[in-house]
């Protein structure tokens, strides 16, 4: 029989979550407490149905936000706006300007959940872009092409040479934020950059790859966008994230979809990961040998490329012999909603 291991201990400053869907209504009210649970901040995506283009849509938003937060929760709503090819650049640079929104969100038309008013012709939004470019707004990227005859594995990559690469510079200075990226692509990408670019990484990006997915039968809790891509890029995930490289940073994309939207003949595209992302996080960052530069990862690195001042507070992670547990799913008016299942035993708690 094996010793029991030691208990261990870390404690990191309060997190950031630099991607986050809270939805609306009965969605936002059943998913929030578990963000605010842990996290400090998000930059919340303004993929809402309509989506959140103006100043005005995203103060409405901002206090729907905090007016479904529990009691006593101490959680800042980081606002995002929706660029649109109608997007007027004095009200993205007055809602800046107000402290209001922190970062403009793009989304190619068609590339993922609720993108339809996102961007076809880049042409015109170049306004808007030289004004972000100008006060030093970020753009948040969904950095995916939507082309048919690209294969979904190969859409970053791609993007990455037919878009990304060309915008940044036809809009020098243009503050860049690379989406969950999935590919050792992305990684090489965003590490031959100057420090006006950076990258969000999900927590399942950490811990699947496409085989979870799709080997001895499909499961859709694990179906997102972009899709998880092969072992190796995983590993490059892994690599890039528990660096500490200033560059790289927590971004959940936790988005929660219904049950009965994902266990579907055409499932959401979305994992749910709000609820245990900080264990997720120990874990794979000591396994790792790198539980050093979790705090880099989810509490500085996108503080400061934000340009935030750090969070007050501390989380305390321990290492227990006996496993941590969550609901498999939580529940509220919108149905069941399925709460990221990793496969594996995690032995990292989280107390305040
Ligand atoms: C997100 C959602 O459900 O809003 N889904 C996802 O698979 N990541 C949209 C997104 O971030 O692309
Ligand atoms: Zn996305
Ligand atoms: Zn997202």
């Amino acid at each position: 029989m094996s010793e029991p291991r030691p208990t261990r201990q870390i404690v990191i400053r309060r997190p950031d979550d630099m991607h986050l869907h809270l939805r609306d209504g009965a969605m936002l009210a059943t998913v929030l407490p578990e963000s605010a649970r842990h996290f400090a901040r998000a930059i919340v995506m303004p993929n809402l149905v309509p989506p959140v283009v103006t100043a005005r849509e995203a103060a409405a938003y901002r206090d729907r936000i905090l007016a479904a937060l529990p009691e006593g929760a101490a959680f800042e709503p980081l606002m995002t706006l929706y660029l649109t090819e109608t997007t007027d650049p004095d009200d993205v640079a007055a809602a800046h300007a107000s402290g209001l929104v922190r970062a403009v969100k793009l989304y190619p038309a068609g590339a993922t959940t609720n993108s339809a008013s996102g961007v076809r012709d880049f042409d015109r939004v170049r306004a808007v872009l030289e004004r972000m470019a100008a006060i030093g707004l970020p753009l948040c990227i969904h950095g995916e092409v939507t082309d048919p005859a690209v294969d979904i594995f190969d859409r970053e990559a791609v993007f990455i040479d037919r878009v990304l690469d060309p915008l940044r510079r036809a809009t020098p200075g243009l503050r860049v934020v690379m989406e969950h990226i999935t590919t050792g692509d992305g990684v090489d990408y965003a590490r031959a950059q100057g420090a006006d670019l950076a990258a969000t990484i999900t927590t399942h990006h950490l811990i699947i790859n496409r085989n979870h997915i799709l080997a001895g039968g499909i499961r859709p809790h694990y179906y997102c966008l972009p899709v998880a891509k092969r072992e190796s890029h995983r590993q490059a995930l892994r690599a890039a994230a528990a660096s500490g490289e200033p560059r790289f940073f927590l971004g959940t994309d936790s988005a929660p979809h219904p049950d009965h939207l994902k266990e579907h003949a055409c499932g959401c595209a979305g994992c749910f990961t709000a609820t245990n992302t900080m264990a997720l996080l120990a874990h794979v960052f000591d396994e790792m040998g790198a539980l050093d530069r979790l705090e880099a990862f989810t509490s500085r690195n996108g503080a400061a490329f934000y340009r935030l001042p750090l969070n007050d507070g501390s989380l305390t992670l321990t290492r227990r012999d006996k496993p941590a547990s969550w609901p498999a799913r939580i529940t509220g008016a919108p149905g069941p909603v399925t709460v990221f299942d990793p496969g594996f035993p995690v032995h990292w708690h989280v107390s305040d």
